[in-house]
């Protein structure tokens, strides 16, 4: 059946339009990040799925969103909440079907939403069938497709290198058979050897299978940790790194351009890339390579006027340099919620520096989060939201112990659950229209108030900012300036001008500051003191 979907001809020509006046679509997109476990269950199991997502697309058309990131949607044992695929070319059953997903993507673009899949080309799922078959025989020609090595030491039981993991755990697992194979990431996800030729062929055919399913574009995922030095030396300051950005990558996405440049409209691949070195970073954005990349400078800075201007000059300053669009993110299904981040005393997030459970003003949060929306919004480049902060929610730090499944968890002390929580829809008690039956990870009761369903119909909640922002988006011409530049009104304020005609001013001082000189207020995120901004207020202005 899977088999003959697949040889049908269904090469989809893409119909949408751009979404402002200058340049293809994913230079200023608004990209919404769904994270299908938790968006809505239309299958009432408690899990999120594509059925619920197609129930809830006006949500998304309503607010304005001009594409659809889907985190992974695949076949997955889930040791990592998917990012651990044993089929790219399936749908995960808990999800739906391969023929949903098809009709979602049909139903988005007749809604005016593109569509953009989440690939993970760095490792796999230990339960791929490359894997097994690497894992059940020594001498089998799959071992060639991973990182298998002998061990280090009289014996071989020591690791074959010191690398630290993402999660940072240990980068290496011993097979019955005495070899250890690398993955940088859980035991579940085993490096694929990206010096292979058929781990090159496969994923190229993986891209052409989306494409030809109408997918607007692809996001890579960890884009520049594909190759690795086959010499295996440790990392060591000062000497090449053995797996981050080493030069042989980019023959990989010149590959995947030629791919999406064989197609029509505009295909574009995101990758999640991220380096502050001006040089290497640009390399990833030549223009037979990737259309955009994904960074999360801004996302892990502190709520300071001081810093979050440096952050922002050095993502423009990167991205201006070849000519990219800046991409903006303040939160995703990695990190600590915005809302509950930005109501602490330390306002900053890294992996490295675990804050959960420190105390949290949600007011404050909440009415920074709305600051942040405006600036976020109306920065030059394309802005990610991740489901949820439309509606202004925060962290759920009560999770139980025993509903923590994240990898991360055991390994740092840090779940990943808290901001992965179903999204709260309707109603006064959880499940709040996820599902009908006890979601799969707790709401919160207080979200009774931050409902979609309560949020619509008020001019002042979080929905309702979000919704104007994205409208305004569209129609203020100052914001389709492709740059910006600083307004120097006072030391703690961010303030900024799109053009002549566009302005925006972020108080992070103490204390209101007068509104500049203006034609008319077009939108502001809290209540103004008279003719003055309180502090963690912003308003965007027309200019005179
Ligand atoms: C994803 C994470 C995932 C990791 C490994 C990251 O970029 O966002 O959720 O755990 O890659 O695939």
């Amino acid at each position: 059946m899977k088999g003959a979907r697949n040889q049908r001809n269904i090469r989809r020509k893409q119909v949408l339009v751009s979404t402002t006046d200058g340049g293809p679509w994913w230079r200023s997109a608004v990209i919404y990040q769904v994270y299908p476990r938790s968006f809505a269950d239309g299958n009432g199991d408690g899990v999120g799925d594509i059925g619920g997502i197609r129930a809830h697309l006006g949500h998304l058309r309503d607010l304005g969103v001009d594409a659809i990131w889907m985190s992974p949607w695949y076949p997955s044992p889930m040791a990592d909440a998917g990012y651990d695929v044993a089929d790219f070319r399936d749908i995960d059953p808990v999800f739906g079907s391969l023929t949903e997903a098809e009709t979602l993507i049909e139903e988005a673009h007749a809604a005016g939403i593109r569509m953009i899949v989440d690939i993970v080309p760095n490792h796999i799922s230990s339960e791929h069938p490359w894997f097994k078959a690497a894992l059940a025989d020594p001498d089998a020609p799959e071992r060639e497709l991973f990182w298998f090595r002998p061990g280090r030491g009289e014996n071989g039981d020591e690791m074959p290198t010191d690398w630290r993991g993402e999660f940072d755990g240990t980068t290496w697992t011993r097979t019955a058979d005495g070899q250890w194979y690398l993955h940088l990431f859980a035991p579940e996800q085993p490096d694929l050897n990206w010096d292979h030729p058929k781990v090159r062929e496969e994923f190229e055919s993986i891209l052409r299978f989306w494409f030809d399913r109408g997918v607007d574009g692809i996001r890579i995922d960890s884009a520049a940790l594909l190759l690795k030095d086959p010499s295996l030396p440790e990392v060591m300051a000062d000497t090449p790194h053995p797996f981050h950005d080493l030069d042989g990558v980019h023959d990989v996405y010149r590959a995947w351009r030629r791919v999406s440049d064989s197609y029509d409209g505009d295909r574009a691949l995101i990758g999640e890339v991220w380096m502050p070195e001006v040089e290497r970073f640009a390399n990833y954005l030549r223009p037979d390579e990737l259309h955009a990349a994904f960074n999360f400078d801004l996302l892990g800075c502190a709520w300071d006027p001081v810093l979050m201007r440096e952050s922002i000059d050095r993502t423009l300053h990167a991205h201006a340099a070849v000519g990219a669009p800046a991409t903006w993110v303040l939160s995703n299904h990695d990190v600590t919620r915005h809302v509950t981040r930005y109501g602490r005393e330390d306002t900053t997030f890294s992996f490295d520096n675990n804050l959960d459970g420190t105390p949290v003003d949600l007011e404050l949060g909440t009415r920074r989060a709305r600051a942040a929306a405006l600036l976020s919004l109306s920065l030059p480049g394309a802005t990610y939201i991740y489901q949820g902060d439309e509606l202004g929610l925060w962290e759920n730090e009560a999770i139980p112990e025993d509903q923590r499944q994240d990898p991360m968890w055991a390994r740092r002390g840090h779940g990943r659950e808290g901001c992965r929580v179903p999204l709260p829809w309707s109603g006064d008690e959880s499940p709040f229209g996820f599902s009908t039956v006890t979601p799969w990870l707790p709401q919160p009761a207080d979200w009774k108030g931050l409902t979609a369903q309560a949020q619509s119909g008020d001019p002042s909640s979080m929905l309702s900012l979000y919704r104007s922002a994205i409208a305004l988006r569209r129609a203020e011409p100052g914001l389709h300036e492709p740059a910006m530049a600083w307004i120097d009104l006072h030391p703690e304020v961010l303030a900024y001008c799109r053009g002549a005609a566009f302005a925006c001013v972020v108080n992070m001082s103490g204390a209101s500051v007068a509104l500049p000189d203006h034609e008319s207020l077009l939108l502001a995120s809290g209540p103004l003191d008279g003719d003055r901004i309180p502090p963690d207020t912003a308003v965007w202005l027309r200019m005179r």
